[in-house]
């Protein structure tokens, strides 16, 4: 780990600066202007899930480097109710608010990696969603 940086999602604009955040250092680790844009558009579609469905949370931004290549991981973590069937909220238009249901499966499809952990055991429930892109 060469950086990181964590926003805490408490209100809603702290989805601006996490946004914010995640354009700089998707610059500064030297991604193209498209890929900066699908950078910021997962992070605020993580942060605005933990906003409406957490409450509060928090957005870490971290700059990777392996075998050579440069990247950015996102870390988004809460600890709300949490996910009980996550093959379900994969899945386009499945959502439980009345949106589109297309952020999480956005997500997915704008960045490299994805992986969701979930639970809603009383006592352990909460959300940490890793997502990261390798510069091309
Ligand atoms: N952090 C979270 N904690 C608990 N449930 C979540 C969380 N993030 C997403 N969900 C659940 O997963 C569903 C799908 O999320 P997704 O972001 O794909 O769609 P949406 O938020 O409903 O609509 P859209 O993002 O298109 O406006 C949500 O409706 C919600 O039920
Ligand atoms: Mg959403």
């Amino acid at each position: 780990m060469e950086f990181q940086s964590c926003v805490k999602i408490i209100n809603e604009w702290d989805i601006v600066a996490a946004r914010q955040l995640g354009r700089k250092v998707s610059k500064e680790i030297g991604f193209g202007t498209v890929d900066q844009a699908r950078i910021t558009t997962a992070i605020s579609e993580l942060a605005r899930n933990i906003f409406l469905y957490a409450g509060t949370g928090e957005i870490c931004i971290e700059k990777m480097v392996e075998a050579g290549k440069d990247g950015l991981k996102i870390v988004a973590k809460d600890k709300g109710p949490g996910i009980r069937d996550v093959r379900q909220v994969m899945q386009d238009g499945y959502t439980t608010s009345g949106g589109l249901g297309a952020g999480l499966p956005g997500v997915k499809r704008l960045m490299d990696t994805f992986d969701l952990v979930s639970s809603v055991e009383e006592g352990q429930q909460g959300t940490i969603i890793t997502t990261q892109k390798w510069v091309r």
